[in-house]
């Protein structure tokens, strides 16, 4: 399937200069939509999952569907303040200054595998901090997979070491 035609631009948003990748026209055809998280399936390529960690908020659109459709778990990843249970926080850059990310304590046994989803690799910072965030729980990232990769904001490079998949690439 032609993804790319599913795409978006929004000049100027959010702010001034910056090209917006949109995908709920993706989302909004139910072939696309299907045909997208098989696809994020298909990138797998017969790998374990155990856990599928989503990265609040747009991660949740589809690491739910990958973690049913794997017969994995699915971990949501929040921004702070919003988990209730016991959590662990990290860090991470935004544009200007940072936030903060956290995952349920409980949310991982030492050893599962876990594949990391969000719908966009940018900086890289984002998919950085959740991969730590995996790793102090004792899990293993076994790959961070998104929709779409902004290739010329070499976010790759701050996941280096980790199997990455994207279905676009700009
Ligand atoms: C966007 C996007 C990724 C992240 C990528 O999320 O959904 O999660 O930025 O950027 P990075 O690779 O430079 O870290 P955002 O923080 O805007 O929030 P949202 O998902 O709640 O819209
Ligand atoms: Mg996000």
């Amino acid at each position: 399937m032609d993804f790319e035609s599913y795409i978006r631009d929004v000049a100027d948003f959010p702010k001034p200069g910056v090209t917006f990748k949109d995908i709920t026209p993706l989302l909004n055809n139910t072939k696309a939509l299907t045909a997208a998280s098989d696809a994020l399936l298909n990138m797998l390529e017969g790998v374990h999952v155990d856990k599928v960690v989503g990265v609040d908020s747009r991660g949740f659109i589809f690491a739910p569907m990958l973690a049913s459709k794997l017969g994995a778990g699915f971990i949501p990843v929040r921004k702070k303040g919003k988990l209730p249970y016991k959590t662990l926080s990290e860090p991470y850059d935004l544009e200007y200054g940072t936030d903060i990310l956290e995952i349920h304590s409980d949310a991982i046994k030492k050893g599962e595998k876990v594949l990391v989803h969000d719908d966009v690799l940018a900086t890289g910072g984002t998919a950085q901090a959740v991969c730590k965030l995996v790793e102090k729980l004792g899990g293993e990232v076994v790959q961070c997979n998104f929709l779409i990769q902004l290739a010329f904001l070499d976010g790759a490079e701050k996941l280096n070491g980790y199997p990455i998949r994207s279905l676009l690439r700009y």
